[in-house]
């Protein structure tokens, strides 16, 4: 089966003083269509940078990332970003949910900046706020919401679209245990209902028991972890 996401060689330094710190140094991998994966390594290993880089949020010093058939270094800054509306969905560890909005409005937001049936949609949606339990909350701002309800939603954001591929940084980070499991069970029956594929960041034992495949982040290049 083709690869969902493909990554070579890839390469990431920041400046550092005078010099340049390489973060990532020769990253490679694939990921199955569907798949769940988690990316772990030490504080400071390079997670979130993986992250920003895959859905092009950041630029590699060198390397290809493919989504979904797409070289995502032949693309203007335009075209990532029409590329990560349509077929990314992004989860923040602090839910980025917008404070202006309602639940509804939040969650139903990439149906709009995608152009995409807006009844369809919705009904999906509907089917989706029943499924997490959030749909008696949906007109409630998000300063109304608590901790997981507030996850709840930032997934149901990024999973509205029913994009390629979600990636996800530390989604569970702000959670006690049992909100945190409870999402994750929610995450990863929503992502497989669909087909979508995850890539989540995480320092979770629980994500790593959810995943197929596990990832780690070792001395600058992701190796797979022994299950
Ligand atoms: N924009 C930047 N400029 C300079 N250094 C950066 C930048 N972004 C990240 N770094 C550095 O790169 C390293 C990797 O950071 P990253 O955030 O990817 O780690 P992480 O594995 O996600 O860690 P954590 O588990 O704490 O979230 C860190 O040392 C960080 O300080
Ligand atoms: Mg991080």
């Amino acid at each position: 089966m083709t690869a969902i996401v493909t990554v070579r060689g890839l390469k990431k330094s920041f400046r550092d003083g005078d010099g340049r710190r390489e973060i990532l140094g020769d990253a490679t991998f694939d990921l199955a269509p569907g798949s769940i994966n988690v990316v772990v390594g030490p504080s400071g290993s390079g997670k979130s940078t993986l992250l920003n880089l895959v859905c092009g949020i950041d630029i590699p010093d060198s390397g290809e990332i493919v989504i979904d058939g797409q070289a995502i270094s032949g693309l203007d800054e335009t075209r990532r970003t029409l590329l990560r509306r349509r077929k990314i969905g992004l989860v923040f560890q602090f839910f980025n949910l917008l404070p202006t909005l309602t639940l509804w409005e939040n969650v139903t937001l990439p149906i709009q900046l995608n152009s995409l049936d807006p009844r369809a949609g919705a009904e999906r949606l509907e089917r989706l706020l029943d499924l997490v339990g959030l749909r008696e909350r949906r007109d409630e701002f998000p300063e109304h919401l608590s901790g997981g309800e507030q996850q709840r939603a930032a997934i149901l954001r990024a999973l509205a679209h029913e994009p390629a591929l979600v990636l996800a940084d530390e989604p569970t980070g702000n959670l006690d245990h049992d909100a945190g499991a409870r999402v994750i069970s929610e995450f990863t029956r929503l992502a497989r209902a669909q087909g979508t594929t995850l890539l989540i960041a995480t320092h979770s034992d629980a994500l790593v028991r959810a995943a197929d495949h596990v990832l780690r982040i070792e001395n600058r290049r992701v190796v797979p972890h022994g299950l």
